[in-house]
């Protein structure tokens, strides 16, 4: 029953997960039409005249990172994990490289182009980048030195991660549905502006580092009780 009952709840959860996606990845498609496109630099402010690297660098960083995005949540499904794990690794595999991929275009063209909310948000955004990096690198060499906690750890972490750019438009949405968009600018300038190039990742991973600790306690906890 107890089964039944999660199984439903993260249908749920997926369902509104890829409801909500929709929009975005027609975005990134859009996008990605854009900077293939002879006069990208006249339609969007991403891509720039006579900036090979620069604009590569955002075509893949959009295509990556949408497909990333689109397919982790595919990779915490229990069933899928336990009864298909020759499907986990191979997904997994796919998972760490687009997130290496993601993170990299995106570190690239940070130095390169800035962003749009100037140094305050090319300094998060590369913060962010680097903690994708990093994770991904580390779910991967904790699954290959087969460390269970770690892997468990380092997969929570990139999760959320992985979900940064979708949580960053989420925060924005509701908060104009909310507020009208209150303390937010259109050069991104506004204090909630400036508190959302850290809020999308770091309050997350803090989560996420409260609930793993709590685990291993509980986990020592049953150890020195029931040696
Ligand atoms: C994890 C999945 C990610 C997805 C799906 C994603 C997607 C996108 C998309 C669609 C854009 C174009 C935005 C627009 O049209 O205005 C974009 C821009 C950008 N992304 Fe990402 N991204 C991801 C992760 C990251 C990471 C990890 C970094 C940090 C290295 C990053 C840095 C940037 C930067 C600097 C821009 C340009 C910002 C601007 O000046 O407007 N992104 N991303």
């Amino acid at each position: 029953m107890r089964i039944r009952h999660t199984g439903l709840a993260t249908g749920v959860w997926l369902a509104v997960f890829y409801l909500t996606l929709l929009p975005f990845v027609a975005h990134g498609v859009g996008m990605i039409g854009i900077g293939l496109s002879e006069d990208a630099a006249q339609q969007s402010y991403l891509f720039a005249d006579d900036q090979f690297v620069g604009n590569a660098a955002m075509l893949v960083h959009i295509l990556a990172g949408t497909l990333l995005v689109v397919l982790v949540p595919l990779q915490l499904l229990k069933g899928l994990r336990l009864e298909y794990n020759r499907l986990h690794r191979a997904m997994g595999t796919g998972l760490v490289a687009l997130a290496l991929i993601t993170g990299l275009a995106g570190m690239t063209y940070i130095p390169l182009r800035g962003t749009i909310g100037g140094p305050v948000m090319s300094a998060a955004f590369f913060l962010y980048g680097l903690c994708l990096f990093t994770a991904a690198l580390m779910v991967a060499r904790m699954a290959l030195a087969r460390d269970r906690a770690g892997h468990w750890a380092w997969g929570l972490r990139l999760f959320w991660l992985a979900l940064g750019s979708w949580l960053y438009r989420l925060h924005y949405t509701l908060w104009y549905l909310l507020t009208g968009g209150l303390g937010s600018e259109p050069d991104f300038s506004g204090p909630f502006d400036l508190v959302q190039n850290f809020a999308f990742f770091v309050p997350y991973l803090l989560v996420v580092q409260v609930w793993v600790s709590n685990r291993r306690n509980a986990h020592h906890g049953t150890l020195a009780t029931n040696p």
